[in-house]
């Protein structure tokens, strides 16, 4: 969706010629004397609108207005969590209807992040997926007009909010797309096509190349695959050379049928979602391409297919990691490590400050936290509180799950240096001690992702999860550089 700011009063918002808008009325609500703001103070009063987060009283042809349909929406103490509560609820309610363009107006000077919060909302609840249909319906709210009382001060924010939208978009479209419609290759050319961004390039390694890097357990997945492999390498050059970058890793498995340890067909069909940490990945490098901050950012994906067939890896197998050390993969569904500990491993030539890996890893993370955080593991306390912080400022929560060693236990074996599967006890934990295994020479942290990248049933689709807090995380550190260089005299 795309935005513009503007400075609207209400007494600028009763003359704005839009086909719909969502007035914002919190619980602190000052009418002015124009006509929206008596028509909200009346409805405050007579009952019929109530200022709590949420509540909608949906008008038509209102007396002194010049936009037809306006959606008057409780806003609550006008916090992020409750204007997205409230923009949420309006902009679905306008969904349906014949309005193509929007304004959503804050009655109060908003509280900071509450533009963010109306933005992701707004672009939440108008988004439709189209890609794979053959009479797509047309997108209908396309554009929207954000008023406050004074678009200068909110004028960062707002920036930073219309390139999370975009990067959040990007994410979906590809989470969502069916896995034919998302092989290796065509991810990896969704990646190239980011590089017509300034300051993003783009490489892509094929079969025989991450063959030469001795990516054994990278291959071992993909040898059951007719689609061949990608390794995809994103450079966001945005700082110094002499900077350290971030490397952010994202599971690429475009189908996970669970291999020779096939996965019961109910529901199967949503492991086509298990591609969300490399989508998160290009949704961030959409965003930084459109804010182009001041820092260096590296995406590795690690992109293949987990399928059962004649060539297939084979529960007990032993392969060989481009660490060296050798893996039992014991249960061939387990199959998000074996990339994952491979491009951790690569992800050590570039000397990071940080390497963060994102991955739709265990269904126990899922029964862990559910759909609201997701899982966060880390080796270093200040990279999770970053991490924690950029989360609730993102409207993206995560929550720190243990690493104790005792964890490790479990994938003790006789036939390697280690199995890629523990007991079905602390899932989500024993995965995570088996990729610290592979992140042992730079501060990491791994964010699980499986309960937050898409929502099931009614509601399936890719939630865009967590391009928010990853972006936020990023940008926090841009900003801490800059600051940095501001006292180095710089
Ligand atoms: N992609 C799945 C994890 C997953 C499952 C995400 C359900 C979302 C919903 C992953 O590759 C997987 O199959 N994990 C196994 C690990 C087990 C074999 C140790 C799982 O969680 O069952
Ligand atoms: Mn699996
Ligand atoms: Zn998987």
């Amino acid at each position: 969706m795309n935005f513009e700011l503007r400075t609207l009063g209400l007494s600028g918002a009763a003359r704005e010629k839009c086909e719909a808008m969502v007035l914002l009325v919190g619980d602190g609500f000052k009418p002015g004397k124009d006509a929206l703001s008596q028509l909200a103070a009346q409805a405050i009063k007579t009952g019929d609108l109530q200022t709590k987060a949420g509540k909608l009283l949906p008008t038509y042809r209102a007396n002194g207005l010049s936009c037809p349909r306006v959606v008057l929406a409780g806003a609550g103490d006008g916090s992020a969590k409750s204007v997205r509560v409230a923009v949420a609820a309006a902009v679905s309610s306008l969904k349906g209807g014949p309005a193509r363009n929007l304004s959503v107006v804050f009655s109060d000077q908003p509280q900071p992040g509450a533009v963010l919060a109306a933005m992701l909302a707004a672009a939440e609840a108008s988004y439709a997926y189209t890609s794979t249909k053959s009479k797509p319906e047309v997108r209908k709210l396309q554009r929207a007009v954000i008023g406050v009382a004074s678009a200068p001060g909110a004028k960062a924010e707002f920036e930073r909010a219309q390139a999370q939208v975009w990067g959040i978009e990007l994410a979906k479209e590809w989470a969502n797309r069916p896995s034919n419609h998302a092989t290796p290759s065509q991810l990896a050319q969704a990646a190239r096509s980011l590089s017509k961004f300034p300051r993003i390039k783009c490489d892509v390694l094929g079969p025989a190349q991450v063959k030469k890097l001795g990516m054994g357990s990278f291959m071992a997945v993909s040898q059951g695959s007719a689609e061949p492999l990608r390794f995809i390498v994103l450079k966001y050059e945005g700082g110094p050379k002499s900077q350290a970058p971030v490397v952010l890793v994202g599971k690429g498995i475009t189908f996970d049928t669970g291999g020779i340890s096939l996965k019961p067909a109910p529901e199967m069909d949503e492991m086509k979602f298990d591609m969300s940490g490399a989508a998160s990945v290009l949704g961030v490098f959409r965003s930084l391409g459109a804010l182009q901050p001041a820092l260096n950012v590296v995406g590795l994906i690690p992109a293949c297919e987990n399928m059962p067939d004649g060539r297939a890896i084979k529960p007990g197998d032993v392969v060989t990691s481009m660490s060296g050390q050798t893996i039992e993969i014991l249960n061939t569904d387990a199959e998000g490590r074996l990339v994952l500990c491979d491009a951790l491993t690569y992800a050590e030539r570039f000397r990071p400050s940080a390497v963060i890996d994102i991955a739709t890893l265990t269904g126990a993370c899922m029964i862990a936290l559910g759909g609201v955080r997701s899982g966060m593991f880390a080796s270093d306390d200040t990279l999770a509180a970053a991490l924690l912080t950029a989360g609730e400022s993102a409207l993206d929560p995560c929550w720190r799950m243990p690493l104790d060693d005792e964890y490790a236990d479990g994938l003790k074996t006789h036939f390697a240096d280690v199995a890629n599967v523990a007991g079905r006890a602390g899932g989500a934990i024993t995965a995570a001690k088996f990729l610290q295994r592979f992140a042992a020479k730079f501060c990491w942290a791994h964010l699980d992702i499986a309960g937050t990248a898409w929502k099931g049933a009614a509601a399936k689709g890719a939630t865009g999860r967590p391009v928010g807090l990853l972006l936020d995380y990023l940008l926090a550190r841009a900003d801490l550089g800059r600051a940095a260089g501001k006292r180095a005299g710089k």
